[in-house]
């Protein structure tokens, strides 16, 4: 029996994280899924949108399963998921892109594995104002050695693991000759350790360019944190949309598994929310709990779902009349 800590989140998040449990559920394997309340839900009926019980929970567990979290733009209170992320010291944020068959996308040569710093940068929260009038304000980022090369070792194993041939590091070294400067230079010291892998480096302005004009080029993308949640959404657009696409939050001795979109405050509560990436990220759990054989077994059900196209959720398919539960049953009948 695992023990895994489930927060179902804010917005869809509920009701994608209610279909991901089901099917991971009917594969058989034994979940204990200690749910926890965090985001906003959380924090209108506790008045905190953490509440302690939570964070004791994943103490116990070191393994979360979550919805995604609604944070408040400008005011209220810090993103829950980058003070999760920090507190437990999941410094790899693992984002796979991969063309589906049966998802519209313009492209058909796109397989790309975002590894993000998740800890530094300037998604630290450092900031605040340097004047009274709250006219100047400014944002701190800060990159360290240690954590430059724990987030690119951990891209060449994964790539040496995965059968990946190429890494390339993402950077503004040119303009940001300290912070991203350090990055890149760590990176090309990691990557001397590894002279099987190819590896390259990129600013990631012209990332952005070239990973539209040619997809096909990057293989293992690896960078600080703002960058790579950016890149990632990049990737999402890829291969489909942000329904599509699960992340990994991974520490020395803590995980947590999500989507890489957020909330979706403008399609909840109207079963249309698609649920594929909150189950691949199920997926992701349950190789990372060593259970492979019912991770196959849903990657196989939901490709299957997705290709023939009938029961997808209406980003997939706009002429399919299935929602996010249907999609889930086509799913479980599929397994
Ligand atoms: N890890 C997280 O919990 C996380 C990640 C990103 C954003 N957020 C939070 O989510 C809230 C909303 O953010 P946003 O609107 O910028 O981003 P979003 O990812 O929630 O939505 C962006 C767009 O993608 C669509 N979309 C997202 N997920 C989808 C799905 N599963 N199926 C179909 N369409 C989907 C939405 O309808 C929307 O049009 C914010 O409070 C933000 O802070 C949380």
């Amino acid at each position: 029996m695992h023990n895994v800590t489930l927060i179902k989140g804010d917005g869809i998040g509920p009701s994608i994280m209610d279909v991901a449990v089901k099917i991971i559920d009917a594969t058989g394997v034994k979940i204990n899924w200690e749910e926890a309340e965090a985001g906003m839900a959380a924090f209108d009926k506790y008045g905190t949108p953490i509440p302690d019980k939570t964070l004791a929970s994943i103490d116990k567990n070191r393994i979360a399963f979550k919805g995604p979290l609604t944070t408040p733009i400008g005011g209220g209170f810090r993103s829950i998921n980058v003070a999760l992320r920090q507190k437990y010291d999941l410094y790899a944020n693992i984002r796979p892109a991969k063309i589906w068959k049966g998802a519209q996308t313009k492209f058909d040569n796109v397989d790309i594995v975002i590894v993000r710093e998740n800890t530094e940068g300037l998604y630290m929260g450092l900031e605040h104002y340097l004047t009274r009038q709250k006219d100047v304000a400014e944002s701190l980022a800060v990159i360290t050695k240690e954590g430059s090369e724990r987030i690119v070792e951990y891209a060449f194993k994964y790539a040496k693991e995965n059968g990946r041939k190429k890494v390339t590091a993402c950077h503004k070294a040119n303009i940001l000759k300290l912070t991203s400067g350090l990055f890149l230079d760590t990176a090309k010291e990691v990557a001397r350790r590894y002279p099987e892998i190819e590896f390259d480096e990129k600013i990631v302005d012209a990332t952005c360019m070239h990973m539209i004009m040619d997809p096909s080029q990057f293989d293992v993308v690896v960078t600080t944190n703002m960058f790579g949640d950016i890149l990632s959404d990049l990737t999402a657009g890829l291969v489909g949309g942000l329904g599509l696409i699960p992340g990994a939050n991974i520490g020395a001795d803590a995980a947590l598994f999500e989507a890489v979109h957020g909330s979706a405050p403008d399609i909840a509560g109207k079963n249309i929310a698609n649920p594929t990436a909150v189950i691949m990220a199920g997926v992701m759990l349950l190789n990372h709990l060593g259970e492979p054989i019912a991770a196959n077994q849903i990657k196989t059900a939901v490709e299957k779902v997705v290709e023939q196209g009938d029961s997808v959720t209406p980003d997939l398919n706009p002429g399919s009349k299935a929602g996010t539960i249907e999609m889930g049953n086509a799913i479980i009948a599929a397994l």
